[in-house]
């Protein structure tokens, strides 16, 4: 079987999830998040790399550098979602399939949160589901590798 690998990428602040705004986020903490994933992807037989960062610039290089290695990407843009042509460019131009995932429904909050700069460019956006976003986020990434093939 071939590998599938996909590049998980978590924006600013979610670092602080468990602890942050847990009305909206919950108690589940990013180590939680990041077990659930890696325990799905052996069930999948799919390998994964997880980054998380609060820099738009890291990001990019991020996306850019692991554009070799990867075959889909996962990404929460947290805040970025709203404000970030530069990583909407990069997944652009990598051209990779690519699942936007939110925690929370950003169609059910403020204004500024319902628009997303990165869906025009994303496969498919999962918004709400809190953890399952990621974790149908990342079944919906394998089966867009598998569906290339
Ligand atoms: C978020 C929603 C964003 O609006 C917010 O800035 C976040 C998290 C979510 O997962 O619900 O940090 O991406």
């Amino acid at each position: 079987m071939k590998i599938v690998n996909i590049l998980v990428i978590h924006g600013p602040n979610l670092n602080l999830l468990g602890e942050r705004e847990q009305d909206i986020y919950g108690e589940v903490s990013l180590g939680e998040i990041n077990a659930k994933l890696r325990e799905l992807a052996r069930e999948e037989g799919v390998e994964i790399k997880i980054k998380q960062s609060n820099s738009e610039a890291e990001i990019v290089e991020t996306i850019q550098n692991e554009r070799a290695w990867a075959q889909a990407i996962l990404i929460n843009p947290a805040a970025f979602t709203h404000t970030s042509v530069a990583i909407r460019d990069a997944i652009s131009a990598v051209s990779l399939p690519t699942v936007e995932v939110h925690l929370s429904n950003i169609y059910a909050r403020e204004e500024f949160r319902q628009h997303s700069l990165i869906a025009p460019v994303a496969s498919g956006q999962i918004s709400g589901l809190g953890i399952n976003s990621y974790l149908l986020g990342l079944r919906a990434a394998a089966h867009l590798i598998a569906a290339k093939k």
